[in-house]
């Protein structure tokens, strides 16, 4: 595909060695309801808790967990502070997206020193269970990342936190690990933010999406995904394109009111019996018209999995040079049409999905005009 460069730049020595995703941390504005939610509805375990009742005194935060995902849902119990403010600017939202590292002072002071700007200095905390240290350092709007090292630490999730287990209990939905994390910016900000992650993390450039690639009758985007050392971490880069009408970017941007996360990608072994599972306990899918299906495996090939309950579920296909995924996106998962998850099962291939972009921001435009946005 003419679209899809490599970068030429070697990385001769990783400078920020990331083990992977540590944990998503979103400012919500009741973590205790979210907490159920992602229980009910996508099968999260229960973890760890800190709030009042651990000595925490501004805020809850309950900690969740589904095979290697982290998720962190975090509410403020006053309206002043950094929580708050967050959240009546941008709604429910990712915060942060925690790397884990085997030293978090280094991984600060190489990004720093290239250029990054400083959200937590290295600090260490400490209970019964040893010591983790953590720092952070600023991303696009009010998102950062947090590097987090915890080789010294055999607790529950992080010193302050207690064993959370409540009566309720739903079964996992095989949901695996953090496949994504997708970012959306302003106009002419791709590139910026595109170098950031080459010179001050280190990143490569793995693919490039140019507007003539994702595009619709009305609205157009750009993407390029970056990649870290070992390819364990990849952070795609969106911005809005002109088109006759709205991207789905700057409805994003307008209702989000900055630049942030736009979706978290979660993997899984079997899509099928994930997205029903998913679907029966309440999550909501973006739908593909049905002609989809019709044309979809002269496309891409033979698959193993039988059409049919990819077609009733809305699962779409694409292949690459290293084999084919299927994938699917939730309807954004709070009131303001803003963060969304997608769940996708790789089979050999390492790409996006670029061949269902039409058909899915097709689908996307769909819901943004009858929000009345398009
Ligand atoms: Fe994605």
């Amino acid at each position: 595909m003419e679209t899809m460069t490599a970068t030429k730049k070697n990385i001769t020595k990783d400078f920020l060695p990331i083990n992977g995703t540590d944990y998503i941390e979103f400012y919500v504005g009741n973590s205790r309801q979210a907490a159920h939610y992602y229980q009910s509805a996508f099968g999260f375990q229960p973890l760890a808790y800190a709030g009042p009742e651990t000595g925490v005194r501004d805020r809850a935060s309950y900690v969740l967990r589904q095979n290697k995902i982290r998720f962190v849902l975090t509410s403020p119990l006053q309206p002043e502070g950094n929580i708050s403010a967050h959240i009546l600017k941008h709604g429910d939202g990712v915060k942060v997206l925690a790397l884990w590292v085997d030293d978090a002072e280094k991984a600060f002071d190489e990004t720093v020193k290239r250029g990054a700007k400083p959200y937590l200095k290295p600090q260490s905390e400490k209970d019964d269970f040893g010591e983790v240290k953590r720092s952070g350092i600023c991303l696009y709007g009010d998102t950062v990342h947090i590097f987090v090292e915890r080789k010294n630490y055999d607790g529950i999730f992080l010193p302050g936190y207690k064993t959370w287990t409540p009566h309720f209990k739903t079964k996992n939905t095989g949901l695996l690990h953090v496949d994504h994390c997708v970012a959306n910016v302003g106009w002419n900000e791709m590139n910026q933010w595109v170098n950031f992650y080459e010179e001050v993390m280190g990143f490569r450039n793995l693919i490039s999406f140019d507007d003539k690639t994702i595009t619709t009758e009305y609205s157009a985007l750009m993407s390029k995904v970056m990649s870290n050392g070992n390819g364990r971490i990849k952070f795609p880069i969106n911005e809005p394109a002109e088109g006759k009408k709205k991207s789905q970017i700057e409805e994003y941007l307008d209702y989000y009111r900055s630049q942030g996360i736009q979706h978290v990608a979660m993997a899984t072994n079997n899509i099928i019996e994930t997205v029903t599972n998913l679907q029966d306990r309440g999550v909501e899918f973006l739908k593909v018209p049905a002609t989809y299906y019709d044309h979809v495996l002269e496309r891409v090939g033979k698959i193993e999995e039988d059409l049919a309950p990819l077609r009733k579920l809305g699962i779409l296909i694409d292949r690459d040079d290293e084999g084919y995924l299927l994938q699917i996106f939730t309807k954004p998962v709070q009131v303001r049409p803003t963060l969304f998850f997608e769940i996708i099962e790789r089979k050999g291939a390492q790409s996006f999905g670029a061949g269902n972009f039409k058909a899915l921001f097709e689908a996307i435009e769909r819901e943004q005009a009858l929000r009345g946005n398009l």
